[in-house]
Formats: C-alpha cells, sequence, structure tokens
C-alpha cells in the first residue's frame, strides 16, 4: 500500500492547494491512500463540517488532528459524528471523538492512530502507554498501521518513534509545521519523519502573517492571527508498506509548491 500523509492543512490556503494539487499528486505517485493532519483547516484554529467535507472532496481519506481541533465548537460534535476523523488518543477519558480507526481500502484492512506530545504541551495522559493499549486493541490481521504523532519536541517525536518501532509500519510527526530532512526507514520496518510539515503558505512563520508573528515576539502583546497569502506548499511523506507484513519498504519526503491564484 502507497500511503501519502499530509502535514497541517493550514487555513483556505491549504484547502487551495489540495484542491489544485493533491489529485495531480496522488495520481503521480501512485497514491492508494492519503491521510492528513485538519486541526488548524479552519481559519487557523480547529474544524468545520464545510471544511472537513472540502477536504475529503480533495481526496484526503482519513484525518488526524491535535490540541488545536477543540477551538471551534462545531468540530466537537463532528468528532463523534465522522468516523474518519480522528482527536489525539491520550485526551483524558470522556472527551468527544475517537483516537484511533480501523478501515480498509482495496481490500486490505489498516488502522490510524492519533497521539499527542506533553512535552512543551498540556500534560495530557502518557502517549506510550496509549500506544501499547490502542494496539492490544487492534485486531492481529491488521497489519498496516500509521501513526500521527502531533507533538512539539523532536526528542518526544523520535523517542516515541524508537519505541514503535517494528510494531508500526509508519510514523509521523505533526505540528510544528517546518518539514525535516530525517525521513528513513528505521531497523525495525517503521517509516518515520520527525516533522512531515504543513500544507500552508511559504512567506509565512508557520502559515501565519510574518509581521503579525513579529509584533507578538517583539511586544508580547496579543495579535490577532491571520493566514498569510502567497504560494503554497504541500508537504507530505509517502510510505510503501508491504501489505503481507505492515513494514515500509520506501519513504519519500515531498513538498510541491503550488501557485494559489484565486483571491483569498
Ligand atoms: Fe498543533
Amino acid at each position: 500500500m502507497r500511503i501519502l500523509f499530509l502535514g497541517d492543512i493550514i487555513s483556505k490556503s491549504g484547502r487551495m492547494a489540495l484542491a489544485g494539487g493533491l489529485g495531480a499528486l496522488k495520481a503521480r505517485l501512485d497514491v492508494d491512500l492519503c491521510i492528513g493532519n485538519v486541526e488548524n483547516a479552519a481559519g487557523i484554529f480547529g474544524i468545520t463540517q464545510k471544511v472537513i467535507d472540502e477536504i475529503a472532496a480533495c481526496g484526503v481519506d482519513v484525518m488526524t488532528s491535535g490540541n488545536h481541533v477543540w477551538d471551534k465548537r462545531e468540530g466537537l460534535a463532528l468528532l463523534d459524528s465522522r468516523e474518519n476523523l480522528l482527536r489525539p488518543a491520550n485526551y483524558p477519558p470522556g472527551v468527544p471523538g475517537r483516537g484511533f480507526v480501523v478501515r480498509e481500502t482495496r481490500g486490505t484492512p489498516f488502522a490510524v492512530i492519533n497521539l499527542q506530545g506533553r512535552t512543551f504541551m498540556t500534560p495530557i495522559d502518557c502517549p506510550f502507554r496509549c500506544a501499547d493499549a490502542i494496539l492490544e486493541e487492534i485486531p492481529q490481521g491488521v497489519k498496516i498501521v500509521l501513526v500521527d504523532f502531533h507533538a512539539e519536541a523532536t526528542s518526544e517525536k523520535q523517542a516515541l518513534a524508537g519505541y514503535l518501532d517494528g510494531r508500526v509500519s509508519a510514523f509521523v510527526g505533526t505540528h510544528t509545521h517546518v518539514q525535516t530532512a530525517d525521513e528513513r526507514v528505521l531497523p525495525g520496518g517503521t517509516a518515520f519523519i520527525t516533522d512531515v510539515g504543513m500544507v500552508g503558505p511559504i512567506d509565512s512563520v508557520i502559515g501565519v502573517r510574518k509581521e503579525q508573528v513579529i509584533e507578538r515576539f517583539m511586544r508580547a502583546l496579543p495579535v490577532r492571527f491571520e493566514v498569510a497569502e502567497g504560494a503554497v506548499c504541500i508537504c507530505g511523506l509517502l510510505v510503501d508498506v508491504d501489505d503481507a507484513t505492515g513494514r515500509s519498504r520506501e519513504v519519500v519526503r515531498v513538498r510541491e509548491e503550488i501557485e494559489i491564484h484565486e483571491e483569498q
């Protein structure tokens, strides 16, 4: 199975890039399954039904998220109603939604697990132990298991990837929006990248207009953030997994620049 992971899809800019470029990219890379992180998809923070429908129509099959998925009230109901939409599994019991899903594509079963880090982030439940518990729950016959780890610290991402090496097919970091150049297949067969990057505007600070972020850093006053304009990059990771063993054979970092022509 050939799987394309997309980094955090940033607001309208990211959605327009998917509408303009994802179909051709998937065809060129011969993608069977596309996974994308949507926590920043609606107005930078959170999700709405319209936005989730739009991203699904662009060809994203399973959507993961992170700390910002709670930011729009409308999104909470979606987490309960949409089976292909995940929130991090290691939030405490009682929060809306689900943290992993088992589905199939072209007759091959696969699982997607969404986890979130605790270093420099809200100290939720342990992602290591949560991953162990979920892997116990996933049926033995499901060989292809994919993890989105939404975390700030590169060390925490690399540590959890090492902990899960050989037990999951691919482990992809999200949240920092800056693609790292360390993609590889770990010794146990797990495809890995510390951060897959974003689907968002290139001339920005992690998707936001530069001058607003500079103002925030220089004066430490609250600033309203808006998505930047201009050309967008679709950052992702292509993983080729052996269906029979669930081990990754190949990993390719993807970075595609898309011109946005429509008024934002
Ligand atoms: Fe995040």
